[in-house]
């Protein structure tokens, strides 16, 4: 792997390790690339690892071994302050405020960049509310901006919570098992608005899922993780084949 500088490349790895408990590797000398600007989608079946991989890219866990560079520069080098400016980590549980609106829980994507005071009262510059609803809008979901999350479909919950990481301005979000419990066509329908968010606003987004039907349809750049081991180029379509990689159909 070249250590050099490329303008390409938003997210590297080289030879990460990985345990919770001591000797039980559950990332074995994973090394990536993620192309800048696009939608990655990170597979593998359950216990994988993805989850574990996603963490460790968001610096929220430290590898043992080997090293993660963000927009080429190195994560341990990052103040963890400035590194979630850059990345926005959404968790499979998505961690939007039930009792408050979507544009509520959108605006709290901006909290990092506003005083706290006003902030408290409700009190948002205009220019961030103009961004929340233009987030909303982009993921087809500027109509229930005034609706409480709690009265939310699973798939509107998902729109919000991209539209929150928008609001954080990041270059990279990382989403977990991000629409593995939708529908194909609404699945499919969120990918596609992934998919212009990430060429408009020119974020890197990395999926992970574990549903090949979804994958094949709507991939621009595939990983497998088998085992705690990356397979690399590995093409959308010959994932069900692939060998060590037992997926559910
Ligand atoms: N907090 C944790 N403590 C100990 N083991 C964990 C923890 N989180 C995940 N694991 C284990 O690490 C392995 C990979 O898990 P995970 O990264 O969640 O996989 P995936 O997201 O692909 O389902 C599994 O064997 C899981 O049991
Ligand atoms: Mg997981």
């Amino acid at each position: 792997m070249t250590q050099e500088a490329d303008q390409n490349i938003a997210l590297r790895t080289d030879g990460l390790w990985f345990a919770y408990r001591e000797q039980d590797w559950v990332l074995k000398d994973v090394s990536l690339s993620i192309p800048l600007g696009k939608v990655t989608i990170i597979m593998g079946p359950s216990g994988t690892g993805k989850t574990t991989l996603l963490k460790v890219l968001a610096g929220i866990l430290r590898p043992l071994r080997g090293r993660v560079e963000v927009l080429n520069q190195t994560v341990e080098k990052q103040a963890q302050r400035s590194l979630s400016t850059l990345i926005g980590y959404i968790p499979q549980q998505l961690g939007l405020v039930r009792n408050l609106t979507a544009m509520e829980n959108v605006l709290m994507g901006a909290l990092g960049r506003c005083g706290h005071g006003k902030v408290l009262l409700g009190v948002f510059p205009r220019r961030e509310i103009e961004h929340a609803k233009a987030a909303l809008d982009l993921m087809g979901i500027g109509h229930k901006s005034d609706e409480k999350v709690i009265h939310l479909s699973g798939g509107e919950r998902q729109r919000v919570a991209i539209a929150r990481t928008l609001l954080q301005r990041p270059r990279v979000v990382l989403a977990d098992e991000f629409v593995s419990d939708l529908d194909m066509a609404l699945a499919l329908e969120i990918l596609g608005r992934i998919r212009r968010a990430a060429q408009q606003e020119q974020i890197t987004f990395v999926l992970s899922m574990h549903r090949v039907g979804l994958v094949r349809e709507s991939a621009e750049h595939v990983l497998t993780l088998s085992h705690g081991k990356v397979i690399p180029g590995f093409p959308a379509q010959g994932v069900q084949g692939a060998p060590g990689v037992e997926l559910p159909q």
